[in-house]
């Protein structure tokens, strides 16, 4: 897929995920040489920033942040602009039109423009429209994409109140739903690990799989987000989008080819196939935590209530542990365990793959059983666990392991999330975005617990730096299994 000159319009500019995420993104692609040639990043936002003082203050936070090339630097800056405006006012939009006709002639860009929305979500609905009253969206000469951040709602209702809105100027084809943890290496080589390896497919099921966790575990705590976090909480800000999505492509069928739509067909199938949360499951199968101040490793944590932004009496789950199937000839029977967290142990997201016993336990019932341990980070890898021999007399197993490290590889510089979609979005590539109705799936599968979670008697404390509250434990202990709780040292490499 060819990288067309084109102008990226990025409303929200002068925010953080503008200057954190997206400009340091575009400034490696470019210092690697991945832009294409004529290209344009023009930031809106309401700040009244000339050209040279925008780029003047992502300069600064690029050289406080990283080594930069400034050579390099300079010239990625002459690509840069701003236009002040207020994005919710459509009258407005006569100078973007008069802005991105003047950049396109300056840098022959063409009239490919891609919009990225990193504003507030009240302004999702809002910018298409204003964009689509100035002939914005019109592809009759150029392409034009649009880039829509999450939360894509805030529950089905208002998803789906979002999508006709969106969908009301712009088709599918020219949607991109971000979700960084799609961009990351290792949850694309799910897809490669599985479908390109005869050994792991036909294991892939519920004739040898027990059961499947997937854990995203993160020690950082709201970090100044409380305002954003505290109306949202872990199930919206992590299960709805990232997890479900990593757990779409654990349990996916194989496309039928390597192309956006067969990739996408396959990964909502499986969303459209999560069994309903019953009231029973709402009961037993899922527990909702909230983190409370404690001493770690010699620091001292606030409680979740205590972080700034955040209501005293807030009920806001920080933790979310579940156990849920995926109803399908595949997976028929077979649980699986997801959890995440703020203010756990340490940060670690993966996915364990158990598989079942053998049928006779001839080494003793403590035979070790395999596992399969997807990293998904940090040190993104593979580690596979079986029994051998434990040397001396006698046939006792003993655990041990096969591991891959992403950094051995020759090439492991990886591309960060970010800069992998917005190349996928200059060159048209939608497959690592959400398409809407598996966006609509997760919604509708997640609505009981954020009925559930607004019932004041449902939420357990948990220590900051433990893995979440005891009653998590024991969803799991009941069925006779636990979780795996990695990096037992603390330490973030240990698997
Ligand atoms: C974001 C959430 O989408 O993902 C954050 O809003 C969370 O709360 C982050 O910390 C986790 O991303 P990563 O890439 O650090 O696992």
């Amino acid at each position: 897929m060819a990288k067309e000159n084109n102008n990226i319009v990025i409303f929200g500019a002068s925010g953080d995920l503008a200057k954190r995420k997206l400009i340091p993104a575009l400034y490696h692609l470019y210092a690697n040489g991945m832009m294409p040639e004529n290209f344009t990043i023009l930031g809106v936002s309401r700040t009244d920033y000339s050209d040279d003082a925008f780029r003047d203050k992502l300069a600064a936070f690029l050289r406080e942040n990283e080594k930069v090339d400034e050579a390099v630097l300079a010239r990625f800056s002459q690509h840069l602009y701003y236009l002040p405006i207020n994005p919710a006012e459509s009258s407005e939009y006569s100078k973007l039109v008069t802005r991105l006709d003047e950049l396109s002639e300056k840098h022959h860009t063409g009239n490919n423009n891609l919009y990225y929305l990193a504003t507030p979500p009240s302004l999702y609905g809002v910018i298409p429209e204003c964009l689509a009253d100035h002939n914005l969206h019109d592809q009759s000469n150029g392409w034009k994409r649009l880039i829509v951040e999450k939360p894509f709602g805030y529950d089905t209702a208002s998803a789906e109140e979002l999508d006709k809105k969106l969908h009301r100027n712009f088709n599918e084809k020219q949607l991109y739903h971000i979700d960084h943890y799609l961009g990351k290496e290792t949850v694309q080589n799910l897809l490669v690990f599985r479908f390109s390896n005869g050994m792991f497919e036909p294991l892939w099921n519920r004739n040898f799989i027990d059961y499947v966790e997937i854990t995203g575990a993160e020690f950082l705590g709201v970090e100044g987000r409380g305002g954003y976090y505290d109306g949202s909480g872990a199930v919206r800000d992590m299960l709805q989008n990232h997890l479900l999505q990593v757990l779409g492509m654990v349990a996916m069928e194989p496309p039928a080819a390597i192309r956006s739509d067969s990739i996408r067909d396959e990964v909502t199938k499986v969303m459209q196939s999560f069994r309903p949360l019953s009231d029973d499951d709402l009961k037993n199968n899922l527990v909702l935590g909230q983190y409370t101040g404690s001493n770690v490793r010699g620091e001292k944590l606030l409680g979740y209530r205590e972080e700034p932004g955040v209501a005293e009496d807030s009920r806001t789950e920080t933790y979310i542990g579940l156990k849920m199937f995926v109803d399908t000839w595949r997976w028929n029977g077979v649980p699986f365990y997801v959890r995440t967290g703020k203010r756990l142990p340490t940060r670690v997201t993966e996915v364990v793959i158990h598989f079942k016993k053998t049928p006779h336990p001839v080494f003793g019932a403590n035979a070790p059983e395999n596992k399969l341990i997807i990293r998904i980070q940090p040190d993104e890898g593979i580690l596979m666990s079986f029994g051998l021999k434990k040397p001396g007399a006698g046939f006792e197993a003993k655990e041990v392991s096969m591991e891959f490290h992403y950094q051995n590889l020759q090439e492991a510089q990886l591309l960060t999330a970010y800069e992998r979609l917005l190349l996928d979005a200059v060159k048209g590539d939608s497959t690592l975005f959400a398409r809407s109705d598996a966006v609509k799936a997760c919604w509708e599968f997640v609505e009981p617990i954020l009925r559930h979670k607004e019932d004041p008697d449902v939420l357990f404390g948990y220590a900051a730096g433990t893995w979440g509250p005891e009653k998590a434990d024991a969803l799991l202990k009941r069925d006779g299994r636990e979780w795996r709780y990695p990096c037992k040292n603390l330490t973030n490499t240990e698997y």
